[in-house]
């Protein structure tokens, strides 16, 4: 039998709770939805390939659907071998003819172009975001389309700044980066992608993920808008096949992954022994610590920030909570009075807190994850919140009595999974957090300066936010430890992986 406690308190013989704030049955937001009268949906997306969109070799379509509907809302193209190696040989003819030989300041200003036209069509970008992926459309609004931007107009800046990105050396780009991203930030991981990747001077061949591949066509249509010279940006759908294919491809000199680390592994054993770059950035299990000294509303903000924000489908998230021993009742039941306070539902309407998890097989990972924790002995606990009956969705859900072996605890859940662990010194807090195969970020709260040091300077993980959670800029790098990847993107670390140094 599966036990879950839902809602702050216990709930009466009708259901309904005692005591706590009901939120769901009494007062309640209006509905606040985000129009969808200005997008334009093409009913089929094909190949953007040498500045083109291109019927597929393969001939074959697949759809792509509104997780908070279920229902259709295009279908696109299927990349085959034949038609990887049109936008790698696209690539490949931009490179030498057009791209390498522009002056870097001219490209530069391609970059920029690029970045104003996204700032222009931010709203549509943020609907089809939210629409394809199912992101609240407040994240995707304020974050997602604009941190998108901002990379384009970051990394516009270092085009013709290349000399000074490492000093006493020249550098030259490398030729045809291979890009292959999740479904998870999917406009922002394309810009991530592409920015670096042309401000160094290579060309691209680019792969969305399957679920969420709109807004990187709506990406293609913008490239063609701003005069990208064709090819310099190739924008190819497919599945894990094509992805391969574009790994695999002899015309590519680098390959940028963002995934799970098990495709991750594939890729790297693919790329044994060729003499293609690659940087890989993979699963995490992120721990977020809270000292008693730390200020406890702000914490308890953070935690419900960095679990549960974009439905927890964030490789960087806090899904691991350490809390200090003397503070971890007061944390765990104010988080829980913050839990029932979110809403789950439309992600396009404005008041929605956690939208629709990307697809119905995530929604089944995030099911089998917590089942699994029930079992192991877990304490689990949902919020009381209502959840649409259509669409893939899942209620912010914390589990106690967890160990360190717990799997729930060492295995990426990607979903609104928080499990809480409690601590008593420093020493055993940085052991556990470490003890784990990851490494890509972590946080801590605290009042004291000298404990964050500490903290951040013996975790093994790659971001580590202090008194906050879940911030990214453009300027910063990024990137893992361990099982969470090779390499850095963001910043100017994130240039290297495009450049070759010359010394
Ligand atoms: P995935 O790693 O299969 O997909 C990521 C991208 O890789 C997609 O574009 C996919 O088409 C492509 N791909 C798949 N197989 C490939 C192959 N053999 N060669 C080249 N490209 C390939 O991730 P998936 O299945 O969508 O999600 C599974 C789990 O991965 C999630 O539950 C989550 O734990 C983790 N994940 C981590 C992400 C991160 O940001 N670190 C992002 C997405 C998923
Ligand atoms: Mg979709």
């Amino acid at each position: 039998m599966i036990l879950i406690q839902v809602g702050a308190s216990s709930k009466n013989k009708s259901g309904k709770k005692k005591g706590a704030l009901d939120f769901n049955s009494g007062w309640k937001y209006a509905p606040a939805p985000e129009s969808k009268d200005h997008i334009q949906l093409k009913n089929r997306y094909d190949l953007f390939i040498n500045g083109k969109f291109t019927e597929p070799e393969s001939g074959k379509y697949f759809d792509t659907i509104s997780p908070s509907t279920e229902k259709k809302l295009a279908e696109v193209a299927e990349a085959n071998s034949n038609d990887v190696d049109k936008a790698v040989n696209a690539a490949r003819h931009a490179y030498e003819k057009t791209w390498s030989r522009m002056p870097a300041k001219e490209r530069g200003k391609y970059m920029y172009r690029i970045a104003r036209i996204m700032q222009e069509r931010a709203r549509e970008l943020a609907v089809i975001e939210s629409m394809d992926g199912g992101k609240p459309i407040r994240e995707s609004r304020d974050i997602d389309i604009p941190l998108a931007a901002a990379h384009f107009f970051y990394y516009a800046g270092w085009a013709d700044k290349m000399d000074y990105s490492t000093p006493g050396a020249k550098t030259k780009s490398l030729g045809v980066a291979g890009q292959i991203i999740p479904w998870n930030f999917p406009l922002l991981m394309a810009a991530w992608k592409i920015a670096p990747a042309l401000a160094a001077g290579n060309t691209v061949v680019l792969k969305p993920a399957e679920t969420t591949p709109l807004t990187a066509m709506k990406l293609a249509e913008i490239i063609q808008e701003a005069g990208l010279p064709d090819g310099v940006v190739n924008i190819i759908t497919g599945a894990g096949a094509t992805g391969a294919a574009i790994v695999n491809h002899p015309g590519i000199n680098k390959i940028a992954f963002t995934g799970s680390t098990e495709v991750g592994k594939i890729i790297q054993k693919a790329l044994a022994g060729t003499n293609k770059k690659y940087t890989l950035e993979l699963g995490g299990k992120a721990a977020n610590i809270i000292f008693e000294d730390a200020a406890i509303d702000q914490a308890v903000e953070g935690i419900v920030n960095g679990i549960f924000f974009n439905q927890g489908h964030v490789c960087c998230a806090g899904s691991r909570l350490f809390v200090q021993e003397s503070v971890a009742d007061v944390v765990i039941r104010k988080l829980k009075d913050r839990m029932e306070t979110l809403i789950v539902g439309d992600p396009l309407d404005k008041n929605t807190d956690i939208g629709a998890i990307n697809s119905k097989d995530q929604l089944e990972k995030i099911k089998k994850y917590v089942k699994i924790g029930i079992h192991e002995g877990g304490v689990c606990y949902q919020s009381s919140c209502s959840v649409p009956s259509k669409g893939f969705f899942y209620r912010p859900t914390l589990f106690t009595n967890v160990s360190q072996s717990s799997r729930i605890v060492q295995e990426e859940i990607f979903g609104p999974v928080l499990s809480i662990q409690t601590f008593r010194t420093v020493e055993e807090v940085i052991e556990k957090a470490n003890n784990i195969p990851y490494g890509l970020s972590g946080g801590v709260w605290t009042d004291k300066g000298s404990k964050i040091f500490k903290v951040t300077s013996q975790l093994r993980a790659g971001v580590i936010w202090a008194n906050t959670y879940n911030k990214f800029d453009p300027t910063s790098p990024f990137g893992g430890y361990k099982e969470s990847g090779m390499g850095r993107e963001g910043g100017l670390h994130g240039l290297m992986p495009y450049l070759e140094v010359i010394h």
